[in-house]
């Protein structure tokens, strides 16, 4: 409903679809129900201890003054040398990071950097619930690229050629992918990234899930292809999902100088710098680079076996298909051969079974539904149980 005081920009956001399932799942939960959860976009795991204490041992020591608006210097510069030794981005100079208070305000600072009113900005679909309205707070055209099961929910460079204008200004990419788990081939973003570089089309590669990979899957840092790659692509990541730190809310960007430098300002007079003794837990992940790697590779590894189980047991399901993806924590089954809506069959679900899932309809899909499996493993077995119980009754056909 509108309201005379409400500018026009903030009424241009869409509230997320995905709230009214979420919110009776808490509502469900806090009355004593037994709700069988895959709703959560956050790993199940406590933040590394030595990360925590670091984190304490700032407070403790008096770090808990404004920091420098782009991040601690140090920090800044220990993300520099990982994006050069670990990500391959040769050049990566301190002065192109920024350290923002979460990975969801870095792409926010990224597409507020880049995009005029008017600019079409190519997004394919299933998307991250919030890009398409990062990308009309910024007065920017979404350009919806289909990237179905059919292409292991990747578009192709052909499909970007395809769809760029001369209004065409920006390309986002996220692999892994939220939601659909799935993972861009070194190749597919090779051939990309030299469409991208030809039209002169900026990429903005949203690497927060970069960790998280399981099986066969690589993950390629856009960025560090060429010199010209560097100009072009502008790197989201942060410390919320590799580290289990979503609530010290910080994130990462790389950005060619330029856009860096103007960034800087644009966070300076917004959020100022993002948490200065959280800034240092972070730090510790980086200078004790064997212990937050041991820490992520255990966590990867429960991931794994839960993933393979949920895949397994998703597929046994009749009428639901899966895509085996290799990344981030999240399959995409599709139900679309049931002929129900996504967000009429999780309202269902979770009435009926008490199982939360998150529907496609958010993300841009009316097939698919997201299931987390950073979820306990007696989570995954009791929900896979009541899911198959309700596809097979036909219980996602009414209300009960
Ligand atoms: C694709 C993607 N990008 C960015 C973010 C933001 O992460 P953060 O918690 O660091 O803001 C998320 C979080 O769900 C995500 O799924």
């Amino acid at each position: 409903m509108s309201n005379p005081y409400l500018s026009e920009r903030i009424q241009r956001i869409q509230p997320s679809p995905t709230l009214a399932v979420d919110a009776r799942a808490k509502e469900l939960k806090a009355a004593g129900e037994d709700v069988c959860g895959f709703g959560a976009g956050e790993p199940d795991f406590g933040t590394p201890d030595f990360i925590v204490e670091a984190g304490v041992e700032a407070l403790r020591g008096g770090k808990t003054r404004y920091a420098p608006a782009p991040g601690l210097p140090e920090l800044r510069a220990a993300l520099a040398r990982k994006y050069r030794e670990e990500n391959g981005l040769a050049g990566c100079e301190p002065a192109q990071v920024i350290v923002s208070p979460g990975g969801k305000y870095s792409c926010f600072l990224a597409i507020q950097a880049v995009c005029n009113p008017g600019d079409e900005v190519l997004l394919p679909v299933p998307y991250w619930v919030s890009y398409p309205e990062m990308i009309r707070l910024s007065e920017g055209t979404p350009v919806l690229l289909p990237a179905g099961p059919e292409s292991g929910y990747r578009v192709t460079a052909e499909q970007v050629r395809e769809a760029i204008t001369d209004r065409t200004r920006l390309l986002i990419l996220n692999s892994p992918n939220n939601p659909t788990g799935a993972v861009y081939p070194p190749e597919w973003i090779r051939e990309i990234v030299e469409v991208c570089a030809e039209k002169d089309v900026l990429l903005l590669s949203d690497e927060i899930y970069e960790d998280l990979l399981y099986g066969e899957a690589e993950h390629l840092s856009p960025a560090s292809l060429s010199d010209r790659a560097a100009e072009i692509v502008l790197t989201v990541a942060g410390f919320s999902k590799t580290y289990a730190m979503t609530g010290w809310r910080l994130g990462t960007l790389v950005a060619p100088p330029a856009i860096a430098k103007a960034i800087a300002s644009y966070q300076s007079q917004t959020t100022s710098n993002a948490t200065t003794f959280a800034q240092y837990g972070a730090l510790a992940a980086l200078e004790q680079r064997d212990r937050a790697k041991e820490a992520v590779a255990g966590m990867r590894e429960v991931f794994d076996r839960r993933r393979l189980r949920l895949l397994e047991g998703l597929r046994a399901i009749d009428g639901i298909e899966c895509f085996p993806s290799e990344g981030a924590f999240y399959l995409f089954p599709d139900i679309g051969a049931l002929g129900v809506a996504p967000a009429d069959f999780a309202r269902r679900l979770l009435d009926q079974q008490l199982v939360a899932v998150v529907a496609g309809e958010g993300f841009g899909s009316d097939r698919g539904i997201r299931l987390s499996y950073a979820t306990a493993d007696e989570t995954i077995e009791k929900g896979l149980e009541r899911l198959a119980n309700f596809v097979r009754s036909g219980g996602y056909r009414a209300d009960s």
